[in-house]
């Protein structure tokens, strides 16, 4: 991940009048993306064994509506652990013609593309080390684009970001090209909170540990509470340090002095829960048709098929 991208996003989260840490800079080459894997095998993380039930059960349902000669762009690929059953299915139905994985992580598209080229020896394979949107128009010109945006990737935009993003989307497809989007539904806060409040304590800690490392900062995570709350009603789960004391703490590499209140709250990260009705409109609104849903047999989660039409 490029050391600016990073820096930048860390300074205007910090310095914004409600703090913020962007979650963009959850996965790193270090222990960051080791958490998130951590997590994909936690048995209360029920986003990542949903959808891999679902992409296990449909997959080939999914490839019977995609054209030949198919060009799968991932965004946010990650390790990949799903989306080699979307290839399996479109390469045994002799559609896939390349695979490009998107990710600002540059370990796992090492890890992925080395992977895959072996799985796939006949495809191309060409990563992109970008962000969602610098990667779409980048790639916007490929024939026959399959979009895959798994694992509520969608669900740490915030409203308006979400309905932007599918307009941008939209924008840079062509009529015919698909995107599946992965999306966590609305539930039981219970189960929320197994999933997400103590699984995510030590990875969302991480954060400082490595803000100190790449801007020699002096945070104390000690003075330093983590807290998370769930609405129901808007679907909203966030996570928040909260300052335990009036402080400052210095970015040595930037220069950057940051002063936090007693019980200031930092906002660190989003996870929207939805319901089909407003992903229906918000498709819609961005000229997305839905060509089909696929759940999981709890009906937590769903992958969402939609056309650019
Ligand atoms: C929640 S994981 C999802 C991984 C995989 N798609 C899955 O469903 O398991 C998010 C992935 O997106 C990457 N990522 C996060 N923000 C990004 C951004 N703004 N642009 C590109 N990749 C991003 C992370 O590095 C990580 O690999």
């Amino acid at each position: 991940m490029a050391t600016n991208f990073f820096t930048e996003s860390i300074i205007k989260g910090l310095t914004s009048p409600q703090k913020y840490i962007p979650d963009s800079v959850y996965y790193d080459d270090n222990q960051g993306s080791i958490y998130f894997e951590e997590l994909l095998l936690n048995p209360d993380y029920y986003p990542a064994h949903c959808e891999n039930e679902i992409l296990n059960t449909h997959s080939e349902n999914i490839t019977n509506y995609l054209p030949q000669n198919v060009t799968v762009a991932d965004l946010g690929a990650g390790e990949g652990s799903k989306t080699k059953l979307i290839l399996n299915a479109l390469n045994k139905a002799g559609k896939l013609k390349a695979y490009i994985p998107i990710d600002i992580s540059h370990r796992y598209l090492v890890n992925i593309s080395r992977e895959f080229k072996k799985m796939f020896p006949q495809i191309d394979i060409l990563p992109v080390e970008a962000d969602y949107y610098s990667a779409m128009q980048k790639i916007s010109t490929e024939k026959n684009l399959f979009l895959l945006f798994l694992g509520n990737s969608f669900g740490n935009l915030d409203k308006n970001e979400q309905q932007e993003f599918l307009k941008f989307i939209h924008s840079y497809t062509k009529p015919g090209d698909f995107l599946l989007l992965g999306l966590d539904l609305k539930k039981d806060e219970k189960i929320l909170h197994r999933a997400y409040r103590e699984t995510c304590r030590n990875w969302c800690f991480y954060l400082f540990e490595r803000i100190n490392r790449e801007l020699q900062a002096d945070f104390d995570k000690n003075l330093f509470e983590y807290h998370t709350e769930y609405s129901a009603e808007t679907g909203e789960y966030k996570w928040f340090f909260i300052s335990k004391t009036t402080h400052t703490v210095y970015l040595a590499a930037t220069g950057t002095e940051i002063e936090f209140k007693e019980d200031e709250k930092i906002f660190i990260g989003r996870s929207f829960k939805f319901d089909e009705a407003e992903i229906i409109k918000m498709a819609q609104n961005a000229g997305l048709e839905i060509t089909d849903i696929f759940y999981d047999s709890k009906k937590y989660f769903a992958d969402f098929l939609l056309k650019h039409l």
